[in-house]
């Protein structure tokens, strides 16, 4: 079952229109909450993130924190899966024609809502840490808004796919803006860092929960430019989001990162990551 404009039907039963403006211009924003057992996490911030995201386009708010809330819960109370992700879309919706303008008219939104089953770190996983790629970011300047357009992202997601990475790491004249679907910290001389918030990236409500778990811990945290030698000479690499929590890298364009495993600082992290969401959770 999935939401679509108010009702809640099965997949195959969902019908938008071609001219819908998502479909024809990427003409939309979206939102990916993490729901553990049922419960949305950081669901306030996801939802500010949301509005943010449908301002930058001329688009209002179409529901409440509330009406949000009791559709996460009807999409996910279908699946027990302890670990789910809500994946909501809106667009600008179907206009008369394929015009690049929307022009005046006050088109009627699409919203769309659906659950997806989260696969977290494996044991292994957890050992190993995972691969990542480097490569260009050719994306435009305002990453912030979480927008449906993915084009470079996907372009970029896929050559790390064909190399066996996790994420493809993306630079910008030189230096770290994020992942194709990520954001990245470093750690060096146990110092953890990550590149400052611009319009160029997506401002992660991840990355913003774990410098505040790393500042709890006493951790430097420091919001600063990433060179791509900062990133090649780390002692550790993470890449985070809210669909797969805090990823350690132990290789980076087939190269081994720190030690070649998951290092004590990301350990350190991780564990008061899932102590804060098991909190959250009683
Ligand atoms: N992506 N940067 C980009 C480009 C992203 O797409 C994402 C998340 C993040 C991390 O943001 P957050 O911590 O708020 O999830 C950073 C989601 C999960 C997605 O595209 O499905």
């Amino acid at each position: 079952m999935i939401y679509l404009n108010g009702q809640f039907l099965p997949l195959a039963d969902a019908r938008i229109s071609p001219l819908d403006r998502g479909f024809l211009f990427g003409d939309g924003v979206y939102e990916f909450i993490p729901v553990y057992h049922g419960k949305a996490f950081l669901l306030i911030e996801h939802l500010q993130r949301l509005t943010r995201s449908l301002e930058a386009i001329n688009m209002k708010d179409v529901l409440t924190a509330k009406q949000w809330a009791d559709i996460i819960h009807t999409l996910c109370a279908q699946d027990p899966a302890p670990a789910q992700g809500i994946y909501l879309q809106i667009t600008r919706g179907a206009g008369p024609n394929r015009q690049h303008a929307y022009g005046a008219q006050d088109l009627t939104p699409t919203v769309f809502a659906m659950a997806i089953t989260l696969h977290l770190l494996s044991d292994m996983e957890r050992k190993t840490g995972l691969s990542a790629i480097t490569t260009p970011d050719t994306r435009w300047e305002n990453c912030y808004i979480k927008s449906i357009n993915l084009l470079p992202n996907i372009l970029a997601a896929q050559q790390a796919y064909t190399r066996d990475a996790c994420e493809a790491i993306l630079l910008d004249n030189g230096y770290v803006t994020e992942g194709s679907s990520s954001n990245v910290f470093i750690v060096k001389n146990n110092m953890l860092i990550t590149a400052p918030k611009s319009q160029g990236i997506l401002w992660g409500i991840t990355r913003e929960f774990i410098l505040q778990l790393a500042q709890e811990k006493n951790i430097t945290c420091l919001e600063k430019p990433i060179s791509e030698s900062d990133l090649q000479n780390s002692d550790e690499i993470w890449i985070t989001s809210s669909g797969r929590e805090i990823i350690p890298i132990t290789k980076l364009n087939e190269k081994i990162i720190g030690t070649g495993i998951p290092g004590p600082i990301w350990q350190q992290v991780e564990n008061h990551y899932q102590y804060s969401k098991e909190k959250f959770l009683s």
